[in-house]
């Protein structure tokens, strides 16, 4: 029998300032407590997140979020196995103030720190409910990531393409952004497409014919742009909405269906795991469930709370990983923060996707 671990996750790198205490016991994840303070009121005015004040916000936030998790834990200090933090990758103001605040609880508490990726977070976030052992085909999407990576076990993930320009989710702002919608785009945009006519304009599919699984929509947003000038009523714009998620949904389960044909798991089924912000929307899970199924796949998609940013995703890697012994001989105390931290390390190096741009960090 392995010994439980009792880990205190917290999340800074985009715009939610979250913290979570997890057990972990004979591989099973139990959440003590989950806090998720988000910035959204911050952000709004300037329709998008703005890297300096989400910096401020987590320093302003981070302290009171961990006393609040651990309050509602109902835990001291000394019950802890652990602390992790995310250190990449994401807004680096953010991730400095998570990272620090990880490593004094650690050091005042003389436990092992534990840097962890974001996009493991996300990556593992399944596990944290439903049964979903590894290996599993996970579609990342959301303001900042936007992916196909073959999760084979802890620490081995293998990516099989991604966007080559803006991440889903990032698409969904700019276009609600283009209609003064406000942020964050994707529920407005959803919202209004469910009254459209997804008919109405014939918007590029971008890629979709191209052999293998990389996408792009920054050419989308832009077929989208030439319309919106004339939309001034809500049945306009309803159509454009409509327009513009049916061409998401066309191409993300098109990719779908090719990444699911080429994944080979284990005789014990094959697993498509939808996670990220945009896994809200529903038409896009409706149309990936049909991709799955005609695939002879399962699509789980965590809930909500759990594919958005949060901390139990967090602390969810940091005990897996303590649970695996995988702390690379260090107390993690010495860990940097890495604002581009590429899961698949190696196909980053062999088959880099971005040049600059702020998103194209983190997608
Ligand atoms: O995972 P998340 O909370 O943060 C990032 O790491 O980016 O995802 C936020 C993104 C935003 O771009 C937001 O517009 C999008 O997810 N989103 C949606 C929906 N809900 C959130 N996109 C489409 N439809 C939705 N219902
Ligand atoms: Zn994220």
């Amino acid at each position: 029998m392995t010994r439980a671990l009792t880990i205190l996750g917290i999340e800074t790198s985009c715009d939610e300032t979250a913290a979570a205490v997890l057990r972990l016991e004979e591989g099973r994840a139990t959440l003590l407590s989950d806090v998720i303070r988000t910035q959204l009121e911050e952000h709004a005015p300037y329709l998008g997140v703005v890297p300096e004040i989400a910096a401020r916000a987590h320093a302003e936030l981070a302290d009171a979020v961990v006393a609040k998790a651990m309050a509602e834990a109902g835990i001291g200090y000394d019950a802890l196995d652990g602390v992790a933090a995310t250190a990449g990758p994401g807004l680096i103001g953010g991730v400095l103030v998570g990272l620090m605040t990880g490593k004094a609880v650690a050091q005042a508490a003389g436990i092992p720190f534990i840097p962890v990726n974001h996009l493991e977070g996300h990556a593992l976030s399944p596990r944290l409910a439903s049964d979903c052992p590894f290996p599993y085909l996970l579609l990342l999407v959301s303001g900042g990531h936007c992916q196909f990576l073959e999760v084979r076990g802890l620490g081995e993930y293998k990516r099989l393409g991604s966007t080559i320009d803006d991440a889903v989710g990032e698409a969904f702002d700019k276009v609600a952004k283009l209609m003064g919608l406000g942020f964050p785009g994707g529920p407005a945009v959803e919202q209004l497409a469910a009254s459209g006519n997804p008919k109405a304009h014939d918007f590029p599919r971008p890629l979709l014919n191209r052999p293998g699984l990389e996408m792009s929509f920054a050419g989308l947003k832009s077929a989208v742009a030439r319309v919106t000038e004339g939309a001034e009523t809500d049945a306009a714009k309803a159509d454009i909405c409509a327009s513009f998620q049916a061409a998401i949904c066309d191409v993300l389960s098109e990719k779908s269906a090719r990444a699911l044909a080429g994944f080979d798991p284990s005789p014990n089924g094959k697993r498509f795991v939808v996670a990220g912000g945009v896994a809200a929307n529903k038409a896009i899970r409706a149309a990936l469930e049909t991709a799955a199924a005609a695939q002879g796949a399962q699509l789980i998609a965590p809930p909500l709370r759990h594919c958005t940013d949060n901390a139990a995703m967090i602390a969810l890697a940091g005990a897996e990983r303590l649970a695996a012994g995988m702390l690379d001989g260090t107390d993690g105390l010495d860990a940097g923060s890495r604002p581009r931290w590429p899961l698949d390390e190696a196909a980053a190096l062999s088959a880099p996707v971005y040049g600059g741009g702020h998103k194209g960090a983190k997608a």
